[in-house]
């Protein structure tokens, strides 16, 4: 067998995802070990199912931080390395019909929160990040902060649509309410757009005529249990 990879999760709920993560290290059908699970929301299911397979959790309360961010963000509250324009100029988050105030809000008390996952995260030797299910978006500020060797990805996210056809919070809902015939997810790196990063795998499925949303959430969900383990692999067979 090859050498395992260490891989990090963030995730934001139930964590079925990351089970099946858990599940294809345990049962070493990939060359994977999870070294720690971080929750944006405290008391998820999520952190649970890491604690009892040993794994190391954590929580950065975003709900929390971001309140505080809005009674006002002061300098020495930023990351020292925080650059506002650099962050700005990269960032594809926001379109620009948004207000700069409200782009400039939006940035830095993600930096606040993200930092604080950083200080964390980073005292692991981490080959690959996992979000699963994680429903935060990262900025410039994270991603060059994971991503350091140019060219080179190392963030992963799972997506509940077949993209580039509905990117966003809900690509089942929007499967479903678009009439569409066949159904699916992907798993992606990340880059500074949301869901707009190179694909790594897609799963589909067929949608009958009289399934509804649940039923389609239920076979999109079987589908990404099989491929974000497999596309883990695709990774740590990159490396070799
Ligand atoms: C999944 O449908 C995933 O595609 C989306 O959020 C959901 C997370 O489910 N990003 P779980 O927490 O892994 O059960």
């Amino acid at each position: 067998m090859a050498k395992k990879i260490n891989v990090g999760a963030l995730i934001s709920g139930g964590g079925t995802n990351l089970q099946a993560i858990i599940d294809a290290c345990l049962s070493n059908s990939i060359d994977a070990n999870i070294i720690f699970t971080g929750s944006d929301n405290p008391g998820v299911k999520g952190l649970e199912r890491a604690q009892k397979a040993d794994i190391e959790t954590f929580v950065v309360d975003y709900s929390q931080i971001i309140q505080s961010c809005k009674k006002g963000i002061k300098e020495t509250d930023l990351p020292e390395d925080f650059n506002l324009e650099e962050i700005q100029s990269k960032q594809q988050l926001v379109a620009g019909d948004v207000s700069k105030e409200q782009i400039a809000f939006f940035l830095k008390s993600r930096a606040v929160a993200e930092r604080k996952l950083l200080d964390i995260m980073l005292a692991y030797d981490m080959d690959l990040l996992v979000l699963a299910g994680f429903m935060r978006v990262l900025t410039p500020y994270f991603i060059d902060r994971i991503n350091t060797e140019s060219g080179i990805y190392k963030i992963m996210n799972i997506h509940p649509a077949l993209l580039p056809s509905f990117p966003g919070t809900d690509g089942y809902g929007d499967t479903f309410r678009y009439g569409c015939k066949v159904g699916g997810c992907t798993v992606h790196f990340i880059d500074y757009g949301e869901d707009t990063g190179p694909i790594i795998g897609q799963k589909a499925f067929e949608i009958k005529d009289d399934d509804t949303l649940d039923d389609i959430k239920k076979k999109g969900l079987v589908k990404e249990w099989e491929l974000y383990p497999q596309c883990i692999q695709k990774f740590a067979d990159s490396l070799i």
